[in-house]
């Protein structure tokens, strides 16, 4: 009924800020934060699984997107913010205790204030979402500030992505370093990390962004300063059989422990066809299946260490079925919030 009648009232985007909006206010409310983890309580009674070395209460992850911060222009201002005590990351507090495993991000290094105008979009006849929300973020400092002021509840991923327009490869691996440090050093010991090699929503080529050769530089440089936290590494659809083969084999050759499959489809926009946005959800689905297949048989084929985790249109048991029959342990999902709400995990565990 709810869902009804917020998408007869609102459009995407308009919801997406007025949740978050909502979040934002309820993280600070101690009654809130007891109901949501007195409900979890009784509803994620699930097996638990083992993925990408972190162990989970069930095997659904919040993805990437969701609880990521507010976008600022300058690293001053985030900082300012997060010194006057300001929610910069809305949901930070509310979601970990209503869905359980969340992947916070993507954070850059620096504050980004991502793409302007209508960048959310729904489209209900195929339950797909598509943005080019272009990594809005608070940045990498701030970030860790806020969330060494405020750890989030356990398990829980932190997202990192290259900035968009890096080009040149030693300032992007530079960045990236120094991003993870800014966690650890602030005290933020996530339950993994997340390369995010994928960014689809900001005029970049995300296929050529992810070769081999890209891939194993940064890698090599996140893992010689991660110890002993676990590195997953987020893809895009729609890469031919061999490159998921090679990136397969050079994740293995690092130490990445999980790969996700995958980041969004690039796709028009529904308000200017020269424009493109990431296309998740019921229109991302067979593509990310396809991904999920390839790299699992490479897993299989070559007998990599490293998981896959599916992501892309897990909305109903169905969905999350076709992922589970290509072996996957665990998935990830964001549109499903939107189509089935915030319990969106017990919808899809439940039927
Ligand atoms: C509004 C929005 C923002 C997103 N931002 C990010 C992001 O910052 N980093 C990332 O790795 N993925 C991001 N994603 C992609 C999701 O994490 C996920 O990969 C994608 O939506 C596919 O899952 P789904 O089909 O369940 O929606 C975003 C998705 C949406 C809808």
């Amino acid at each position: 009924m709810l869902r009804s009648l917020i998408f007869r009232s609102m459009d995407a985007q308009t919801a997406h800020e007025r949740i978050l909006s909502l979040l934002g206010r309820v993280d600070q409310r101690d009654w809130v934060q007891h109901a949501a983890q007195a409900l979890y309580r009784r509803m994620a009674s699930f097996e638990s699984t083992c993925v990408g070395g972190v162990t989970l209460d069930f095997p659904l992850i919040l993805a990437a997107g969701f609880v990521k911060g507010q976008g600022f222009a300058t690293e001053d201002e985030a900082l300012f913010a997060v010194e006057r005590d300001e929610n910069i990351i809305p949901g930070w507090h509310t979601m970990p205790n209503i869905v359980g495993a969340v992947e916070f991000g993507s954070f850059t290094r620096y504050p980004r204030l991502g793409n302007a105008g209508q960048v959310i979009w729904r489209d209900a006849a195929t339950r797909s979402t598509q943005n080019r929300v272009g990594l809005k973020n608070p940045g990498a400092r701030a970030a860790s500030l806020f969330l060494s002021k405020h750890p989030p509840k356990k398990p829980f991923g932190i997202n990192l992505a290259v900035s968009p327009q890096v080009t040149d490869p030693d300032q992007e691996e530079a960045e990236l370093v120094e991003s993870f440090r800014l966690f650890l050093d602030a005290g933020v010991l996530p339950d993994w990390f997340t390369l995010n090699l994928s960014c689809p929503n900001t005029e970049d080529d995300p296929r050529g962004y992810q070769t081999e050769e890209k891939a194993r530089r940064l890698c090599r440089a996140l893992l010689g300063h991660l110890g002993s936290t676990p590195l997953w590494v987020k893809v895009s659809p729609c890469l031919s059989p061999e490159q998921y083969g090679k990136l397969m084999e050079a994740f293995a050759g690092e130490g990445v422990r999980a790969v996700i499959a995958t980041n969004t489809l690039p796709q028009p926009t529904p308000d200017d066809a020269q424009v493109t946005g990431g296309v998740g959800g019921g229109r991302l689905h067979a593509a990310a299946l396809e991904a999920t297949q390839h790299l699992m048989t490479a897993r299989r084929e070559q007998g990599y260490p490293v998981d896959v985790i599916g992501c892309g249109g897990v909305i109903d048991a169905k969905s999350h079925q076709d992922f589970k029959d290509l072996g996957v342990q665990a998935v990830q999902y964001w549109s499903a919030l939107v189509y089935q709400g915030l319990w969106a995990y017990a919808v899809i565990l439940r039927k």
